[in-house]
């Protein structure tokens, strides 16, 4: 991953200016992701940053994945404002998170093993959708039967923590016992069952935690909330208490450069600066930004 983009990160600065018809004096400051991710990619993306910054005398401007993640709502809705809740769900996420101020976060619940996006690639691999397997398996188990399949809920304990590796394993498991028996699994039934089982837990948490908070404001972000059974469940809970419910718009849910420079605005205007020491990191408890 960390040589693809290598060589993929100076194609993509000129493309994209290209594209957007403009050149780099147009440009305020530079902004990047430091975290968190894998450190490899992570530190081409701040190696690069860092040569523009320096060549340019622009700003550099640190940003943080999750905080770029939730900014993607900040391009579609003007008046999404904190204090706010957060559910961010991607491939390596699942976190509930308390906004509340422009770059106060804190992290109320998360997952004890295995991200959301996670959970769901590696069934939809086992099944055979190929990929990118979120959207294959989104796009199966429409119009299936949700209720074909039952699976154990992917909780950890009462609070509001997730646990996706038990219904990943009970889903492993029974698809060999189908092997086994060299039955056939309806496909589009199984994945709108899977799915379903992750969603619900999704969205009944993340609508517990505004209520138990007091929030009246949700919004959802990352590359599972692209999900249309997430979509349509934590619609009707957020409808169903009063909750006024944020979603981007499915090409900002997966990761894309918009949702950094939204990030990277707020802190831009907020004073936010990194230097030449700015480093990758990997995990989200060692980010600041
Ligand atoms: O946010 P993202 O692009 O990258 C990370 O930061 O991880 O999220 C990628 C994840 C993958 O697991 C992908 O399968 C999942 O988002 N995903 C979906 C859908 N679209 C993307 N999962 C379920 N349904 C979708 N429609
Ligand atoms: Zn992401």
């Amino acid at each position: 991953a960390a040589r693809m983009h290598v060589e993929a990160v100076i194609p993509c600065l000129s493309d994209s200016l290209s594209q957007a018809n403009i050149s780099l004096d147009n440009i305020d400051a530079i902004c990047v992701t430091c975290g968190p991710g894998l450190v490899g990619a992570l530190l081409v993306g701040v190696s690069a940053a860092k040569g523009l910054s320096e060549m340019t005398g622009k700003p550099l401007v640190p940003v943080n994945h999750i905080n770029a993640h939730i900014s993607a709502n900040y391009l579609v809705h003007s008046d999404l404002k904190p204090p706010f809740m957060t559910l961010v769900v991607s491939g390596g996420h699942s976190e509930i998170i308390k906004v509340s101020d422009w770059n106060k976060f804190e992290i109320i619940a998360g997952t004890r093993d295995d991200a959301a996006g996670e959970a769901i690639d590696k069934i939809a691999r086992v099944l055979g959708l190929g990929y990118p397997s979120g959207p294959k398996m989104d796009n199966i188990a429409q119009n299936a039967d949700v209720g074909r399949y039952t699976f154990p809920k992917p909780t950890a304990g009462s609070g509001l923590d997730f646990s996706f590796s038990g219904i990943k394993t009970f889903a492993l498991n029974l698809i060999h016992q189908y092997e086994q028996r060299q039955e056939k699994i309806d496909i589009a039934s199984f994945a709108a069952s899977y799915q379903s089982s992750v969603a619900n837990v999704l969205a009944e948490n993340a609508v517990a935690a505004c209520i138990q908070s007091g929030y009246n404001t949700l919004c959802i972000a990352g590359g599972v909330s692209a999900n249309s059974f997430l979509r349509k469940k934590i619609s009707e809970l957020a409808t169903a208490n009063d909750i006024n419910l944020y979603m981007p718009p499915l090409d900002l849910c997966t990761d894309n450069a918009a949702m950094v420079a939204a990030a990277g605005y707020y802190n831009f205007i907020n004073g936010v600066r990194a230097d030449l020491s700015l480093n990758a990191y990997p995990s989200i408890q060692q980010m600041q930004y």
